[in-house]
């Protein structure tokens, strides 16, 4: 039975690919702060580890005795996604721990460079810490989750007014998998030991911006009417204005995240699905007829400035 160590437990993703490894067999550490403890369900193989990334290495380190693989999830700024996964890391490192994943979980972050997209420059930092690390990294990339994508934060569906929005041509294809199936892959690289060292790129489906509208119509019965927002330059232009004007970092991030999604840059290579063929993923079709429904009427909640945007 392979031991993995989860922080970031109790989040949207963590807390399912905690329960995907359990599925698998595996004896799950769920690493989670005070405050969250309660929110874990209890399980045979799962054992509460009550810290926070912030404690630093040594404290970190009483959990991460006899674990093999660390899956990190957590969310952050570079406090956590930088300093507190170093911190983990390096406790990782003390404890003979052979893979450490990476919160990454997002676009194909090495296909452009620096000052794109300030989280996945977060992330490359982090990842430069594994170049003399005993601990081998493999980071997971999935597109973007539709949980988030189709939310308020990217702007794209405006349930009130019935609008889909896009920038550029719409013709590119994007790679788009829910969060269930990101933990789903997830863990089954976390415990497949030839992931060592690798980037695994895994899709739920891959479809144009203007192939995703057509599937939003035909699962809400409406018509959405489409607004194209401007050019390419316009979307970078956009961006580069709203770091000034945003009242929340969302509003410029997940506009640089496009950026990358539409220019195909952050686009997913080598995608190794057919390594796991008993996650099957779920077309954006049958997410939309279920849980991403919930997409076609306006939220009821905003987020405030400094609060991460939760998903669907
Ligand atoms: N590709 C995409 O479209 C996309 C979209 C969204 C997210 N993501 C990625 O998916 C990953 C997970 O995101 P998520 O939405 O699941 O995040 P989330 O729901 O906000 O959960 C974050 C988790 O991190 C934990 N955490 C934060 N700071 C911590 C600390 N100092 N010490 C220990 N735990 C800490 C939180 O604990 P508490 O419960 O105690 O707060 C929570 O369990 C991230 O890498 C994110 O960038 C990708």
């Amino acid at each position: 039975m392979t031991t993995v160590l989860v922080a970031g437990a109790t989040g949207s993703l963590g807390r399912q690919v905690v329960e995907k490894l359990l599925d698998r067999g595996a004896d799950v550490r769920a690493l989670v702060r005070p405050a969250s403890v309660d929110e874990l369900a209890a399980h045979p193989n799962l054992t509460p580890c009550v810290g926070d990334l912030a404690d630093g290495a040594d404290a970190l380190a009483r959990h991460l005795d006899g674990v093999e693989v660390v899956v990190s999830a957590v969310q952050g700024g570079p406090e956590v996604i930088i300093d507190g996964q170093r911190a983990l890391l390096r406790a990782a490192e003390g404890a003979g721990v052979h893979r450490m994943v990476p919160s990454d979980f997002s676009i194909n972050l090495h296909g452009y460079g620096y000052g794109v997209n300030v989280l996945s420059d977060l992330r490359r930092v982090f990842a430069d810490e594994f170049a003399t690390s005993s601990v081998a990294r493999t980071s997971v990339a999935i597109g973007a989750f539709p949980e988030y994508f189709l939310g308020a934060v990217h702007e794209v569906l405006d349930p009130a007014a019935s609008t889909f929005s896009l920038w550029g041509e719409g013709t590119r294809p994007i790679d788009v998998t829910t969060i269930p199936d990101t933990a789903a892959h997830t863990a089954a690289i976390a415990l497949d030991p030839k992931t060592a060292g690798r980037e695994v790129h895994v899709v739920g489906q891959r479809l144009s911006m203007l192939e995703l509208r057509d599937e939003v119509e035909a699962a809400s019965g409406r018509r959405w009417e489409l607004v194209r927002k401007g050019t390419l330059r316009d979307l970078r232009e956009e961006v580069a204005r709203r770091r000034f004007t945003a009242s929340t970092m969302f509003q410029c991030v997940a506009l640089q995240a496009q950026v990358a999604m539409f220019d195909g840059t952050g686009s997913l290579r080598d995608v190794r699905n057919a390594d796991y063929p008993d996650v099957v993923p779920t077309s954006v079709a049958a997410y939309l007829a279920d849980r991403g429904a919930a997409h076609f009427t306006p939220p009821d909640t905003t987020w405030g400035r400094d609060e991460w945007p939760t998903a669907l």
